[in-house]
């Protein structure tokens, strides 16, 4: 009987292993870059820590089920409320701001279909601690530089940003409330996916007779790309007191992350769209979403600030920002761009071995070699010469370490630069010095 794996789940053979393991180096590279220090969380968690905390969204896609002990758990969607977690249980020990990434797989139970799977990679960056937009600024800028660390530009890729205070200012402006405002949120969140006269009628629900009028007034809003006319757009709302001085202090915000951005160097990536307002529960402040360059495609990241997160996991007060990158969109892009290396691994060193009297010396000699990091193939059946010369050849090794018995009976070993056919004996006892040389010159 053969099993299939589950719908939306991989598996990887060493050749897609390679290339996950590069997108993963590539992932930590950039982050240490930064200074990011790496953590980790369980896979499985109480159901509880989703509830609420990740939004409906997420929660109807959960693989959750009960543990023999009757406990609610699912396996986790997405980092964010186990990082949250991790961070207030030890805020006051912790110096900040906390800079930290993960690198790991989550489950969600969506319908499988090109960019989304049900089990994928995500690599997590976030800080803690730092209230101003130098960190949103920061964590845009690492978002832009990971992309770039696999060759990909800017006719590759831009990140939408936008702003959910902008938001909440713009709605107050429209006589929303809290509550009101979260609904019009959900609804700008499904804008591009869902036809016009639904939205409406949604938000006839909402503001009544009013509403045509008010759709048009978010399609020009969503329609800004620029920040002189974002600040004009916001100097001109009908906003009095308290709202006109945060809606002022607002744009100070933006103007301060923009120079962020752009002196870190990602300033052309960036295209401003408050069509983006992120579906999950938490956020607060400047969100943004990656996309290839078109806008065609599911995200290749998405993230923003949630502050409000870690006080409701019963730590202290911590704002926090941060995002997450997944692996299968962003793979796809590399296919589609030729920017995948293709991986194939040699060993530096393959062992012909003549018959069962020079194994031993073979063996000794494969040792020494790989335990200082050297890879070594050894052939674990002996067969005739001829056939070892061609496994040799095939291998990809660079050089080929023979041991006959005319050879071995001078304590010596042939070596064979694979590329150039030459061969020269060494003595036994000076072959593991002669290693880096013969690496870095050949013979020829
Ligand atoms: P998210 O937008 O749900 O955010 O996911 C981030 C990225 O994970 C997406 O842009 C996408 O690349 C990848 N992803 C999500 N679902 C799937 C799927 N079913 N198949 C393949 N890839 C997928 C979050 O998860 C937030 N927790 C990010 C965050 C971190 N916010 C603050 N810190």
């Amino acid at each position: 009987m053969q099993f299939e794996t589950l719908p939306g789940f991989r598996e990887f053979y060493p050749e897609s292993c390679a290339r996950r393991n590069h997108v993963f180096s590539r992932w930590r590279q950039v982050a240490r870059a930064f200074n990011f220090l790496e953590y980790d969380a369980p896979v499985l968690e109480p159901l509880e820590l989703y509830i609420e905390k990740s939004g409906e969204e997420i929660v109807g896609q959960l693989f959750n089920f009960e543990d023999r002990g009757g406990r609610a758990v699912a396996l986790r969607p997405e980092m964010t409320p186990s990082l949250a977690r991790l961070i207030a249980a030890k805020a006051n020990s912790l110096k900040r701001p906390v800079k930290w990434f993960n690198i790991g797989e989550h489950y969600r139970y969506e319908r499988p279909q090109k960019g989304r799977l049900r089990a994928f990679y995500q690599f997590n960056v976030d800080i803690f601690g730092e209230p101003g937009p130098a960190a949103d600024g920061e964590l845009i800028a690492l978002l832009c530089q990971t992309l770039q660390a696999f060759g990909l530009n800017q006719q590759d890729f831009k990140v939408r940003l936008s702003d959910r205070d902008l938001w909440l200012l713009m709605l107050a402006a429209e006589g929303l409330d809290e509550s009101g405002s979260a609904q019009v949120l959900g609804i700008i969140d499904k804008l591009e996916r869902t036809e016009r006269a639904k939205t409406v009628e949604k938000l006839v629900a909402i503001m009544g007779e009013g509403a045509e009028g008010f759709l048009e007034r978010i399609e020009v809003a969503i329609a800004i790309r620029d920040f002189p006319t974002l600040r004009a757009y916001m100097e001109n709302l009908p906003l009095e007191g308290d709202l006109a001085s945060q809606a002022q202090a607002r744009i100070a915000d933006w103007e301060q992350l923009l120079r962020h951005v752009e002196a870190a160097g990602a300033g052309d990536f960036i295209q401003i769209d408050l069509g983006i307002v992120r579906g999950l529960a938490y956020y607060t402040g400047f969100v943004f979403e990656a996309f290839e360059a078109s806008g065609e495609g599911r995200a290749l990241a998405g993230g923003g600030r949630y502050d409000a997160l870690v006080k409701k996991l019963g730590g202290p007060e911590m704002p926090a920002v941060g995002f997450a990158m997944g692996d299968v969109t962003l793979v796809d892009l590399l296919d589609s761009k030729s920017r995948m290396p293709a991986y194939v691994q040699r060993p530096e060193f393959i062992a012909i071995i003549g018959g069962e009297a020079e194994r031993d010396a073979a063996l000794a000699d494969a040792a020494q070699l790989r335990a200082v990091g050297y890879q070594v193939e050894y052939p674990l059946k002996i067969q005739a010469f001829a056939k070892q010369f061609k496994a040799a050849n095939q291998s990809g090794a660079r050089f080929a370490l023979i041991y006959g018995s005319e050879e071995l009976a001078r304590g010596a070993v042939k070596v064979r630069d694979l590329a150039s056919g030459q061969e020269v004996q060494i003595a036994r006892d000076q072959l593991f010095a002669r290693v880096p040389d013969l690496l870095a010159a050949g013979l020829s």
